[in-house]
């Protein structure tokens, strides 16, 4: 039976970790994969997950079955986070997934069901696994504008040119924040536009949001969720806990399905229990399980909160060290974009072949498409990552 599998292509960016870990030399940099690195290059366990997970242990006397869904305390926990009181709790459906990646998952399977012939607007560049599950699933995608090669922000009139081709029935993927992989995301008036346009058009829109808090803060970075939430028909959201809480392997996401009244909010509910049941049944709980604690504990919350802050300020240094240390270097302002993106991603932009030239004479690895996780870098890593960007003559 299995001999007629094929060889699948390898994740690029899960590559990566391996490539790293074999290489020898002891000066290498590991900024591939986006996980948060504290100064001494370790993901730590927050206060707050160690403090709920002792409680838990404590108090934790049954691990029967929740529900299809999840712990409804979980949902109605992230929802507020998210969604924040934008709109009505008893318009929302909400399901737990295995993480982030599981909420997109989900939701993409939703659409499908929905509307098979669905076409999926992604962002060009997008988080590379968006367009390996759509292409898994069969699904039509349409890449919009997005990155501009030359300043390195977001190509604006190109993303609303692109987008005003939607039309309803179409999904519309858009970054809540922190966009992966380029860093460069739209202001508060470009929401604004886009908004008009799914107006327009009648697409739905779709917002993966993975980093809340690792951008502006965590009330800014889901203000344009919330907008969009708050402002269209009907919206997808996915959300996830792996890096704002640095449970990265506990698994725990958030689909959420947000309708115009609270009328539909019982299929949608009955549609992503449906979906969890055919896909894994029931979903992880103990990363849950720990969110919920943390966010309904005022001071776990005050904790979880202190430390996503101090996580978000040293990537923002980063970014400022980076971006002095090549206007020192070079002479000029050209890279000053390191310092205007947010999240934990900045895309140099620059080839492949010099991607491939840095990791082979500086041991720097990054992803293919010059995707940098800022938060691998530290004090001592970023004057050696801008000498090699300026010796490779990007
Ligand atoms: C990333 O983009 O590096 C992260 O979202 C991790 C992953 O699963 O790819």
């Amino acid at each position: 039976m299995f001999e007629t599998l094929k060889q699948q292509p390898a994740d690029k960016i899960l590559a990566l970790i391996q490539m790293y870990r074999d290489d020898p030399r002891d000066n290498k940099v590991d900024l591939g994969v986006g996980v948060y690195k504290d100064a001494t290059g370790l993901t730590p366990v927050m206060r707050a997950v160690k403090a709920a997970e002792m409680q838990l242990w404590e108090t934790q006397n049954s691990k029967a079955y929740t529900g299809l869904a999840g712990d409804p305390a979980f949902g109605d926990a992230m929802v507020d986070l998210v969604l924040g009181g934008s709109v009505p709790r008893a318009n929302v459906a909400a399901a737990a997934t295995p993480g982030g990646t599981g909420a997109v998952r989900q939701a993409f399977e939703l659409v499908q069901m929905a509307r098979p012939d669905a076409r999926v607007f992604v962002s060009n560049p997008t988080w590379p696994n968006h367009l390996s599950i759509l292409a898994y699933l069969g699904m039509e995608m349409v890449p919009y504008r997005y990155f501009d090669e030359e300043t390195r922000g977001v190509d604006f009139d190109g993303l609303i040119a692109d987008l005003k081709t939607a039309k309803k029935g179409d999904l519309v993927l858009l970054h809540g924040c922190c966009h992966n992989p380029t860093g460069a995301n739209l202001n508060g008036a470009e929401w604004d536009e886009v908004i008009k346009v799914l107006l327009e058009t009648g697409a739905t829109p779709m917002i993966d949001i993975a980093y809340q808090g690792f951008g502006d803060g965590l009330q800014e970075d889901a203000a344009a969720t919330r907008k969009v939430a708050a402002a269209v028909p009907e919206c997808l959201i996915a959300a996830s806990c792996s890096k704002n809480f640095g449970i990265y392997r506990e698994r725990t996401g958030l689909l959420m399905v947000v309708s115009a009244d609270s009328s539909a909010q019982a299929l949608n509910q009955g549609s992503l229990a449906y979906l969890n049941r055919q896909n894994f049944s029931f979903p992880p709980d103990h990363g849950a399980r720990l969110v919920t604690m943390i966010l309904n504990d005022a001071e776990l919350r005050a904790d979880w909160q202190a430390e996503l802050e101090d996580v978000r300020l040293s990537m923002l240094g980063l970014r400022s060290q980076l971006a002095a240390e090549l206007q020192r270097l070079s002479g000029s302002d050209r890279f000053g974009f390191i310092g205007q993106h947010r999240g934990m991603f900045s895309r140099l932009g620059t080839t492949p072949q010099m991607v491939e030239k840095l990791r082979a004479d500086h041991g720097i690895y990054m992803v293919g498409d010059s995707r940098m996780n800022i938060a691998g870098l530290n004090a001592q890593t970023v004057p050696i990552l801008a000498k090699a960007i300026i010796d490779a003559g990007i």
